[in-house]
Order: structure tokens, then C-alpha cells, then sequence
């Protein structure tokens, strides 16, 4: 496979496919990569390493983007372990190469793989010369962890951007979007944003503010495709999720245990689409995918939450979705809230709560049931439905 992504430049990441949840935490069905690459000038330098699991093989192939050379410098963009977990081995391999991070990075270097000796200092807009290349870089704090910079090489203008414009799915047969479409991981970007990323909106903002300058002919992310062909597409969709910009659309999330808030959730959406709405995605939160639910929620305006009333409280995974949407202070939404109880209702009251704590924009006329449908009329189905699609 041509690892070549640019001048002197040679990917030498990995493809994940084994492991089931990436941070122990988010489906990973079509895998993950863990890119990493080589900058082999008159000195070489590494960027970024993988994940531990995949240290040998990473080596292996740090051996032939060099020819063999030995690793002058390691630039540590970021500390996550999915790419600092095969720093202690890189630097057992080459005990001469000089570790390269900010004072944030070197510090956790040193908290997490006891490394002292052998660091560079960086800050803001520094740059080191590597012969007819050389690697400026930027601070790009809570992109994803504060001590997350980018780097750019002045030669090729290749941006290594960490987290940033990185996505789920690992690289079938490809590594740049010559040979990889960016249509094929569009999903999984926006899915791994909202659930890795989707927290540091306003951090994201001020990054692509500072990089905005900056001329890009190659972004090089640490997860998902390089891009070359498609910086204007992705740099959008960056630019768009950061923003909690959102199409016109709605997402149905109920809890049920047994039908009776489902079925009434069937109606609304079948109402919703009456109303005109096209785009509507209904999960059931007790056996949906909530990386999916997230990344649909990072897309559509509408948010319909359902939940029965559970010991005088929100049905858990309800309770759970709505805590990481207020995690990851998602603006700009309009919820509808549908609440359900036997005796004495609690759910709906969590909703307006949570609501008014964060905020949010709600639609006024919530549906409530008693015991069964047989306590909602149709007409406020119809009602709801019809003020929610023309708020949306
Ligand atoms: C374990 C459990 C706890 C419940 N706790 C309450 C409660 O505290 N207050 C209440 O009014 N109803 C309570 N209910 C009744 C449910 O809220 C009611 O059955 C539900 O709203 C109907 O919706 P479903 O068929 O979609 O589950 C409870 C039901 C179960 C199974
Ligand atoms: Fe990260
Ligand atoms: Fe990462």
C-alpha cells in the first residue's frame, strides 16, 4: 500500500478492528484507526504514536517509512492513551530521540509513563527544523484535552490535527480520500464528534478561528481518513457541529417498559410526518445505540423525549440521554416532552426541570398519559405534532 500522504510524509497508523467499545464507552461496529505518521526529512520525526495494543506492528512500520533510520524527535499532539500509549516503547526503541509536547503534554508524559529525561519544551507558534521541512505548532486547548495542539508542516502545508476533524470507522484499503470517500465516513464523523468531541464546541470554534490563515493542502486527523480532496467539506462539518447548527428534522427518544409510552411516541412521529416533517428518527433508549441517538441529535433541530414515570423519577435511560445532552451543552434545540405515570406523576416535571436548568427551548404543550392511550385524546397528538412541526 502507498503510505506516502505528502512530501517526505508516510503514514504509519493502525486499523482497530477488535476492539468493541472505544473508550470503553462508544460502539465502534466499523472500527477505528489510530493514525500516526513520519516526517522523514534530514532528521525524522514522528507524530503522534497508537494505541498500546498496537505498539509492535506501529514499529514495524515506523521501521520501513524510515528505511531503518533512527526517530529523532516524537511529537506528542495529544495525550489520550489512543495515541500516547506506545510513547514508553517508541522511546525504549529509540532512547536517543527527543520527545517533543507543551508544558501541559511533558507533564503528563511524565505522570503517565514516568519519561523525565529527553523532553523539548514547545510553545505557541514555535517551530523546528527538520532540513527542507519544519513543523510549526499551535495550542488547540480542550480539542480534545487541554493540552491538545496541532501541528502544520510548513514544507507541504500538511496539517496534523489530532482529534480534530477525526472520525470513527477504520481506513478500508485507503488512507487518503483519493481512495476513501468522505461520503462513506460522513456518518461517522458527526457520531464520533458527538460523542468524543461534542463537549468542546466553543474550543473547536476558537481553533478553526486560529487555523483559519493557515493554507492546508493535507489534514492528517488521528482517527479516520486523511484528507485532501474533501478539507472543504470537512472543515464544514467541523465548523457546523461546533456550532450546534441543525437541519430541520426531529428525534423521538422514548423509554418503555411495557408499550404504552412506545406506542404513543409511534403516533407522534407518524403525526410529525403528516405535519410535514421528512426527516424523523425514533429510538427506543432501552435498546438503541446512544452514539447514534447523539449523532442525530447533533444533526436535527427537534428533540421529542419520552419517558414513563419510574420510582418518582425519569425511566434511567431517559435520565441518562438527557444528562448527555445537557453534558454537552447542546444549543439550539426544541424539545417536546411526553411524559407517563400510573399514580402520581414525576416524569414530565424531570423534563421541564431539566429544561429550565439548562435552558433549553420547549415546546409548551407537552403530552401526559395516564395508565394507557385510552387518557390522551387524538386530537392533542394531532395538537402537539402541529405546534412542534411549525416551531421547528
Ligand atoms: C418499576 C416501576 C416503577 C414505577 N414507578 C412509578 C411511579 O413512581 N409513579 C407512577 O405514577 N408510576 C410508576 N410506574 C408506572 C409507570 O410509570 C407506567 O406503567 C408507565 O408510565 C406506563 O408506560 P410504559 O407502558 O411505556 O412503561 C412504575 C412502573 C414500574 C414498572
Ligand atoms: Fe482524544
Ligand atoms: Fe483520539
Amino acid at each position: 500500500m502507498d503510505r506516502k500522504i505528502a512530501e517526505n510524509i508516510y503514514y504509519i497508523g493502525m486499523n482497530d478492528r477488535t476492539t468493541h467499545r472505544f473508550e470503553r464507552l462508544w460502539s465502534i461496529r466499523r472500527g477505528v484507526s489510530y493514525n500516526s505518521y513520519v516526517v522523514a526529512d534530514e532528521k525524522t520525526a514522528v507524530i503522534d504514536t497508537v494505541e498500546a495494543s498496537c505498539a509492535e506492528a506501529f514499529c514495524k512500520n515506523i521501521e520501513a517509512a524510515t528505511a531503518g533510520r533512527p526517530v529523532d524527535y516524537l511529537i506528542v499532539n495529544h495525550m489520550e492513551p489512543d495515541h500516547s500509549g506506545s510513547i514508553a516503547t517508541l522511546r525504549r526503541r529509540y532512547p536517543e530521540m527527543k520527545i517533543v509536547g507543551n508544558a501541559k503534554t511533558l507533564q503528563m508524559i511524565t505522570g503517565y509513563y514516568g519519561i523525565e529525561e529527553g523532553l523539548m519544551e514547545v510553545a505557541e507558534g514555535d517551530t523546528l527544523s527538520l532540513g527542507k521541512d519544519s513543523l510549526t505548532f499551535y495550542m488547540a486547548p480542550m480539542v480534545h484535552w487541554p493540552e491538545t495542539m496541532v501541528t502544520y508542516s510548513n514544507n507541504t502545508k500538511t496539517l496534523f490535527a489530532g482529534d480534530a476533524f477525526g472520525c470513527f470507522g477504520a481506513l478500508d484499503g485507503g488512507i487518503t480520500d483519493e481512495h476513501l470517500l468522505f461520503e462513506d465516513y460522513y456518518d461517522e464523523m458527526v457520531r464520533y464528534y458527538a460523542c468524543i468531541v461534542g463537549k468542546y464546541g466553543a474550543p473547536v470554534q476558537k481553533a478553526l478561528q486560529k487555523l483559519a490563515p493557515l493554507e492546508i493542502k493535507t489534514i492528517a486527523p488521528t482517527h479516520g481518513p486523511v484528507w485532501k480532496r474533501s478539507i472543504d467539506k470537512v472543515v464544514k462539518v467541523y465548523d457546523e457541529l461546533s456550532r450546534y447548527a441543525a437541519q430541520r428534522g426531529v428525534v423521538v427518544a422514548y423509554g418503555s417498559m411495557y408499550g404504552n409510552t412506545a406506542s404513543l411516541c409511534e403516533e407522534v412521529a407518524c403525526s410529525l410526518r403528516e405535519q410535514g416533517v421528512e426527516k424523523i428518527k425514533v429510538y427506543d433508549l432501552s435498546s438503541a445505540d446512544i452514539s447514534e441517538v447523539l449523532r442525530d441529535i447533533f444533526l436535527y433541530r427537534g428533540l421529542v423525549i419520552a419517558s414513563p414515570t419510574y420510582n418518582n423519577e425519569l425511566f434511567p435511560p431517559v435520565r441518562e440521554l438527557l444528562d448527555s445532552i445537557a453534558e454537552r451543552t447542546v444549543k439550539g434545540r426544541l424539545f417536546g416532552f411526553i411524559g407517563s405515570y400510573t399514580w402520581a406523576s414525576a416524569a414530565l416535571k424531570r423534563c421541564n426541570e431539566m429544561a429550565e436548568k439548562h435552558k433549553w427551548e420547549v415546546l409548551p404543550c407537552a403530552i401526559e398519559q395516564k395508565q394507557s392511550r385510552l387518557s390522551v385524546s387524538d386530537h392533542s397528538i394531532e395538537n402537539f405534532a402541529k405546534q412542534f412541526a411549525e416551531a421547528l
